[in-house]
This record gives C-alpha cells, structure tokens and sequence, in this order.
C-alpha cells in the first residue's frame, strides 16, 4: 500500500458537510482533490481528479439516490461512502444492494472520518476498485509513442495536444509521460505546475502500482495526467529500464491511453517504451533531414523485428511550401503516409500561453486534424494491428549495439544538407531519391 496521501472526492450536500469536509482536507492522510455539490456536475470533475474514495452526502436520506451513483460510477469505480444525517434499515439494504462501500451518520470525530475512508481505501484496492480511476485488465489500455530521431519536429506539440484532446474531448483516462528525460517540456508546453516527476516516482520505495502511480501525477486542467521529466537533465539515467517498465504496466492498470513523449534519440529507455507501444507515430516534417531520419529509423526497426505495421508516419506542418508534396515522401520512405498535421501560428502561439493549441483554438485547423488523429488511434477504434510489439527476439546487447549505430549513423547525417548526398559508408544512410519541386509553390 502507498505511503501517500488517500485521494478523496466529496459530491451532494447535507448538514454537517462543510465541517465533515474541513476535517479531512485538514488531515495529513488525506487529501481532497475535488467537491462537487451539485451530484449531476460531479462526473465531468472527477474523470481528471484521480479519486480514490468518494464520500457523497444526501439531502434526504430516505432512499439511495440510483440515479445520482450511476453517474458517479460512469467515471469511477472507486469505493463510495454515503454521508448521511440519519439513516433508515431501508437506506442501508440499498447501499449494501447497490455495492457502496459504507453510510457514515454526520456529525463524526475526524478519527471515526479518516478511519472510514482508509478502510474503504483498503478494501478498495483489495478488490481493484480503488485507484486513478477505473482500475482495469491493461488489455483495452492503448500505449501511443511519439518518435523521431530528428528534434524540433514538433513530437511534443503533438504529444500534449493530443493528450488534451483525449482527455477534454474524447473523455478519456489520459496519461502523458515525458519520456524526453534530459530536455523534457511537456509540463512547460501545458503550463502545468509539476507535484513531481518521473524520477520521484522510480526513486520512492515500495512497490510501483497504480496506486502510487496516482499519487505522482500532476493533473492537468484538460483532465489529463502528466508524469513530467526529471528537473535536472543528469538525472536521467536514475529512470532504469526496468522501472519504466513497472511504471508502464501500473500505468495500464488505470488509464484507457497513454501518451509517451521522447527524446529525438534511439536510446535504451525509447526501446523500452517501444516493447510496449501499441501504436507508434514517427513525427516527420517536410525536410529532406527530418526523411532521412525517419528512414533510418524504419531501417532500424525492422532489424529489431519491430512490426512495422505499428509505425505511422506522422507528417507535421504538412501543408509548409517547401518544394516536397507528400506523395514523393511516401515514394522516399516506401511507407504511405495517412496522417497530416498543417502548419498554424496558433501552436507557436499557444506553447508561448502555456495552452495546448487544441484548447485555445478549438475551430482551428491544426485542432481539427489532430482530433482525427485521435479518433483513429483511439482505444475502440480497430487496431491498425493486432500484433504485439517486440524487440525482444534480440538480445539487451544487440539491440544496444544496433541503436548505437543508427545513432552514430544518424550523427554523420545530420549535418547534411540535402537528402541526395548520403554519408559515403554511413551504415544506415538510405537512399532517398526526392525530387523537389520549387516551382509556384516557392514564391507562395
Ligand atoms: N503544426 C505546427 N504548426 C506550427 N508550428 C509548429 C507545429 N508543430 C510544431 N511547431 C513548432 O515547432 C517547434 C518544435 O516543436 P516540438 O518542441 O514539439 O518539437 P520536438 O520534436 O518535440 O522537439 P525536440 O526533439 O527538441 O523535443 C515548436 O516550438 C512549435 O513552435
Ligand atoms: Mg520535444
């Protein structure tokens, strides 16, 4: 069990809550994370609070409100304790019908409060019902990556749009970690004021479930839960493999997608995202560099027996007059490209507001493009492939070596300035053969 605070949401209204509600937001085992007095609102605010317990206090104690629980169970499955100044036989053969957890008469000593709740916690958790939010199999968990090994292509523009689309939007359990563990700024990007990082969460001892998970999130305005980068960049080799790992299977415990945001490099911690990504987008933009990298990237995928049915090439600012049309990029890369994100001074706009864009211009077309982008990765939509990931057919030190090289590779090519003159002998140097096309387009 953690050693972190119990997350409690309070919804309804009755005599004595306000005193009831003092008490614990004023103890050091709880924290309140949310009120809603009117029941019908509570939904909408609890999806993003991460609630471990609800109390929910009734007006009129008479019957259990069914209607009033279904909603909160729409959102959570955490336990619930009904708040109640007086109770009937009738009340409690409802809730004990219903599965609610326990009826608490107000007023209480806060001991009697506190103690209700940790045991609502603790039987929770015992039977999976407590925790960020639903607690669930992993299986209908979608894990998106964004990858490229070339930077300022714009992966954490759309890591952290489309994690606010998920959640604000789509209304989905939404997780966004910062994978870019050096240089991270996703938190910058959404304005957020971390509670912690990453590296707090692999550091703390005990077990790493979803229990804690939810204890280190920092919640987003969107609803969406981020889990930041260290603070300090030589802090990142203290993120092990094999605690990213445990983070990752907690984290499927209780959120329907997670966002994983990287570094533009091939390193130990990407491939471990990478064995457990569902769906990966390769950022690209129209740049015969940025190609060149994606290329390489794919090279080097399929030698890790990477399925490369997974990898969606993502193409940013895809509308920019650069003398490249798309379908000559998919000539290049030999992979169709079925998703494009245009170019609008609304992003650089709102990274400066702190806002993601699909928040400060939710008309716009950048928003719109995004947003289509979501619904086909979306948990229910159907899978682009239904294989699982894995590199793990090679060994820790081949895939090592084999991400070293294409590094290396990917160094010698990065100076280059046009895609049609290769690194004579550079391992990965793929062949591109893009033919530019500056006529009118130039001058536009
Ligand atoms: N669709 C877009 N329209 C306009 N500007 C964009 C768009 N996407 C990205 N940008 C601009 O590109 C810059 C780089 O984007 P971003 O930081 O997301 O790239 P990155 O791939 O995460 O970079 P790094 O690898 O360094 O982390 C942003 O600051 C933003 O101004
Ligand atoms: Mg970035």
């Amino acid at each position: 069990m953690s050693d972190q605070p119990i997350r409690i949401f309070i919804s309804g209204a009755c005599a004595g809550l306000a005193e009831a509600r003092d008490a614990l937001a004023g103890h050091r085992d709880i924290e309140l994370v949310g009120t809603a007095s009117e029941p019908s609102k509570a939904g909408s605010k609890l999806a993003s609070t991460g609630a471990q317990v609800i109390l929910h206090a009734l007006q009129r104690p008479d019957s259990v409100p069914t209607e009033e629980i279904a909603k909160i169970r729409e959102h959570t499955s955490a336990p619930i304790i009904l708040l109640v100044t007086r109770s009937t036989s009738t009340l409690l053969d409802e809730a004990v019908e219903l599965g609610l957890n326990d009826v608490m008469l107000l007023p209480q000593l806060t001991d009697n409060l506190v103690f209700t709740v940790k045991k609502a916690h603790t039987i929770g958790s015992m039977t999976g019902s407590g925790g960020a939010g639903q607690r669930r199999s992993g299986d209908s968990c979608k894990v998106i990556t964004l990858f490229s090994p070339k930077g300022g292509v714009g992966k954490t523009v759309l890591a952290t749009s489309m994690a606010a689309m998920y959640a604000k939007k789509l209304k989905k359990r939404t997780l966004l970690i910062d994978l870019d563990l050096q240089f991270g700024d996703a938190a910058i990007m959404l304005g957020a004021d971390p509670r912690a990082t990453i590296l707090d969460l692999v550091m703390s001892h005990g077990d790493l479930d979803s229990d804690k998970l939810a204890g280190f999130v920092t919640h987003h305005e969107s609803g969406l839960h981020l889990l930041p980068a260290p603070l300090r960049p030589e802090d990142d080799a203290l993120v092990t493999d094999d605690r990213l790992a445990s983070v990752l299977s907690a984290a499927k415990q209780s959120y329907d997608i997670i966002l994983i945001d990287t570094a533009p490099n091939f390193t130990s911690t990407v491939l471990t995202a990478l064995d457990r990504t569902d769906e990966l987008m390769l950022v690209a933009s129209l740049e015969a560099t940025s190609l060149k990298s994606v290329k390489v990237c794919l090279q080097t995928l399929e030698m890790l027996h990477y399925p490369l049915e997974k990898c969606h090439v993502v193409l940013n600012r895809a509308d920019t007059k650069v003398g490249l049309k798309k379908d000559q990029v998919e000539t290049a890369l030999g992979k169709s490209i079925r998703f494009g994100i245009p170019s609008n001074r609304a992003v650089p706009m709102a990274i400066n507001r702190g806002v993601p864009v699909v928040m400060t211009d939710p008309k716009a077309d950048v928003t719109r493009a995004i947003r289509e982008l979501c619904v086909a990765f979306s948990p229910e939509a159907s899978s682009v492939t239904e294989q699982a990931a894995s590199t793990a057919k090679l060994s820790r030190r081949d895939r090592k070596r084999i991400a070293d090289e294409t590094q290396r590779a990917q160094l010698r090519d990065a100076d280059l300035a046009g895609a049609s003159a290769p690194a004579p002998g550079a391992a990965h140097s793929p062949d591109l053969d893009l033919e530019f096309d500056f006529g009118d387009e130039a001058a536009a």
